[in-house]
């Protein structure tokens, strides 16, 4: 039976959430059908039908993105699934070609996304643009290091002072942070501070604290253990955001100092997070790394006259897009103040697939290990110029999966 795909409708949650259900292996709880509406955009969400069987689903959040010195409208890629059933019969390109046209109908120079597995979307023009870590330190050995800037004084506040203080640090801080994103009062209410017991591993519910000058804020769940008669508890931090030094320090020395707890774990941190500097062992902060946001420069000339550059430069890029058949050239003026781009028929001074481009867009510039690796044609002068105009200083941080 031939394979139809269409936008969902509002009456299609009940099925649509069934099937990331099966997809993703959870069971969708009823109870949380409203929670989930409030944020589904079903105009821009597709459903992939069999005859009267939906088969298919795929969503997209729309995203107000920080790049580097500006914010971007973002087609948010999510929701895609596929029955087991239906898979590997080529739905997940079908829906790509939807979403697309749509991102672009909407006139958003982005797309980015999580993915579930890191070997599906670069065919589809998307590149690997940020890395994240889970973290795990070890309490015991995390004194503070010498260096380290003096702690804000912190503060324990209630879920309900946390509604009120927390969005308002988060807003000043996501501009400044390629990665990060606006977040509506129903994302907050639904996402962030929504405390459904089922998710909480074991652990309590949500605690928060704040940097008194609202500097930064920490939301964390403990868990509390033992071991032969010793406190061997957890400090589980969901989400720390600081934007000074003071706040850093505080926060971070916060989670650490609480009495009988063998560990602080975090997920979703930058590389480059303030605790690794903070502490005297550094070895003792580990865990694993892995690719974090996605990028599609879906509007070339859009996504790259929007960013600011680190540096002062001119340089005619061409961009091999092989899923939706395009190749483009772009000459790009640009620096820390602004930059233009337009088509150019100029002989280019780099050859990249878009998967390339969307990886240095946000900052995390590898243009001359890509190059290493034959994955981009051009001369040295050239792809020196490109990475460093392209990096960035915070590196791109997405704080949440979506
Ligand atoms: C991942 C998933 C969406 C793929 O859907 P699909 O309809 O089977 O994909 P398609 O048949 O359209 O495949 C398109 C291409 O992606 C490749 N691909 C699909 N899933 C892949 C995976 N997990 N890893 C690597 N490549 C994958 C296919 O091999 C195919 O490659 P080709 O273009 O070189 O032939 C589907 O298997 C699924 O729903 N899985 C569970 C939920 C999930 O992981 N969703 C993704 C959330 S980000």
């Amino acid at each position: 039976m031939d394979l139809q795909v269409r936008a969902a409708r509002p009456e299609d949650v009940g099925q649509f959430r069934q099937l990331l259900g099966r997809a993703f292996g959870w069971e969708p709880p009823p109870e949380r059908e409203a929670s989930f509406a409030r944020l589904w955009e079903p105009e821009r969400s597709y459903c992939v039908f069999e005859g009267d069987t939906m088969v298919a689903t795929s969503g997209a959040f729309s995203l107000e993105m920080t790049v580097p010195g500006a914010t971007v409208p973002t087609g948010g890629t999510t929701m895609v699934a596929v029955l087991p059933t239906h898979r590997r019969r080529g739905v997940l390109r079908m829906m790509m070609r939807a979403h697309l046209a749509d991102v672009r109908e909407r006139e958003e120079p982005l797309a980015a996304l999580w993915a579930s597995d890191s070997g599906i979307y670069g065919r589809f023009g998307y590149g690997l643009a940020s890395q994240h870590q889970d973290l795990s330190i070890d309490r015991h050995h995390a004194g503070r290091h010498r260096l380290a800037p003096a702690p804000t004084p912190v503060n324990l506040i209630d879920a309900e002072q946390a509604r009120t203080r927390i969005p308002p640090i988060y807003e000043k801080t996501r501009v400044t942070r390629p990665g990060f994103f606006k977040r509506s009062e129903a994302w907050w209410e639904e996402r962030i501070l929504s405390d459904v017991p089922n998710n909480r591993g074991g652990a309590t519910a949500l605690r928060f604290a704040v940097a008194d000058d609202d500097t930064g804020y920490v939301i964390y769940r403990q868990k509390g253990d033992w071991e032969k008669g010793h406190g061997a508890g957890e400090v589980r931090v969901v989400e720390l955001v600081a934007s000074t030094a003071g706040g850093w320090s505080g926060l971070w020395g916060f989670t650490l100092s609480h009495d009988l707890i063998k560990k602080v774990t975090a997920d979703h941190r930058p590389p480059d997070d303030p605790i690794f500097d903070l502490v005297a062992a550094r070895r003792r902060v580990n865990g694993p790394t892995s690719d974090a946001l996605w990028v599609r420069t879906h509007d070339l000339v859009k996504a790259l006259s929007t960013r600011r550059y680190q540096v002062e430069g001119r340089i005619v890029l061409a961009v091999v897009d092989k899923f939706l058949d395009e190749h483009t050239v772009v000459e790009l003026v640009g620096g820390p103040d602004g930059a233009e781009a337009c088509l150019s028929d100029e002989q280019p001074h780099l050859t990249l697939d878009i998967e390339d481009l969307g990886s240095g867009y946000m900052g995390w510039s590898r243009f001359r290990s890509l190059a290493g690796l034959g994955r981009i044609q051009g001369s040295a002068a050239a792809l020196t110029q490109a990475d460093l105009m392209f990096s960035w200083d915070p590196q791109p941080w997405c704080p949440e999966i979506f």
